[in-house]
């Protein structure tokens, strides 16, 4: 779109935050940050912004977009017969990385949903986007600031790596903290189910919700389903163990291939925020290979699992 990067600004100044209102308000798309993972953020009320955000993704319109709102509050405002379990986890865990899917009303227009009667809302729990947000009057839809199927961005220059050229300002707020996609619950059929795996784990919202969740279908509902998501340009391979992990890269390395291990198993936290970045610099570095451990465990290492066993499945032939 234009020849110029887009410009970093500090999402802690009043003057960056004003700025952002004023791109937002013009139907223009600013670089966002959350918890979890920068997003590509416009308008929820306009139609031409929202338009944007598919082409500048090169994302498929059937994909709908997580509605970001400033509070628990504004959700009756998006949002229509809300279970009182549904509204007991929003009370509980926003802001946070817990994206819901409730029926929508009529303020959310068919851009964000693709045409379905349903939307993804979640408040985000950042600074940054908080402030933003309580100071439009209005929500902000936003996927991942990546290329469809590629890796999120966790830090304002990843954004600008992959999308400077589309857009005109990334918020500054330093890197994300979670470091991967929020958690989507499907809140809108019988039983709940869970779409993406994330920070907030299965154990966690039954036991707000006291209700009993029920494994996906598979069906692919959620773009983070499809089996090959999160691509970096390197090739990704998955083992269970350290000593699997070294053996491999032995051999890889005697075969004259460039390969590094991730493996941060024993502080998943570390692992989730990780991720994506050393993804990221494994591509920048050339590196041929990366053997990344799979770690155990529910929640956040369910998540991460997710994430490298599709990176894995991508980078097959
Ligand atoms: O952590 C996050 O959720 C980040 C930050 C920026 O908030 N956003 C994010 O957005 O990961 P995105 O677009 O990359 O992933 C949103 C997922 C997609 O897989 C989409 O298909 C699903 O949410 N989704 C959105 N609305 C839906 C709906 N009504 N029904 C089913 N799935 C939906
Ligand atoms: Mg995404």
């Amino acid at each position: 779109m234009s020849n110029h990067d887009a410009e970093i600004i500090d999402g802690n100044l009043d003057s960056s935050i004003v700025r952002s209102v004023q791109c937002l308000k013009n139907d223009q798309l600013i670089g966002l940050p959350t918890e979890t993972v920068y997003g590509l953020a416009a308008l929820a009320s306009s139609q031409t912004a929202v338009r944007k955000i598919f082409e500048v993704k090169q994302r498929p319109t059937n994909h709908p977009l997580i509605l970001h709102l400033a509070g628990f509050d504004e959700l009756k405002r998006w949002a229509i017969e809300v279970p009182e379990y549904a509204k007991n986890l929003a009370a509980h865990f926003w802001p946070g990385p817990l994206t819901i899917i409730l029926q929508r009303s009529k303020l959310v227009c068919d851009e964000i949903t693709g045409g379905r009667n349903t939307v993804a809302i979640r408040v985000p729990n950042h600074p940054v986007a908080l402030r933003l947000l309580s100071t439009l009057n209005d929500g902000l839809v936003a996927p991942s600031a990546n290329r469809f199927g590629k890796v999120s961005p966790t830090s304002a220059h990843h954004v600008v790596a992959d999308l400077g050229s589309e857009i005109a300002v990334v918020l500054d707020g330093g890197d994300c903290t979670v470091g991967i996609e929020s958690t989507i619950l499907d809140c809108t059929r019988a039983g709940i189910q869970i779409l993406r795996a994330g920070a907030i784990s299965k154990v966690e919202i039954e036991e707000i919700a006291k209700l009993h969740i029920v494994k996906s279908d598979g069906e692919s509902r959620a773009s983070g389903m499809l089996e090959k998501h999160y691509a970096p340009n390197c090739k990704v391979l998955v083992v269970d163990n350290s000593a699997q992990a070294i053996s491999r890269q032995n051999e890889l390395d005697k075969a004259g291939v460039q390969a590094v291990v991730l493996d941060y198993c024993e502080d998943v936290n570390f692992y989730a925020k990780q991720l994506y970045a050393e993804l990221r610099q494994a591509d920048s570095n050339d590196v041929e290979v990366v053997i990344a451990v799979l770690p155990t465990g529910n929640g956040l290492a369910e998540a991460i699992r997710d994430r490298l066993t599709k990176a894995a499945a991508a980078s097959q032939p």
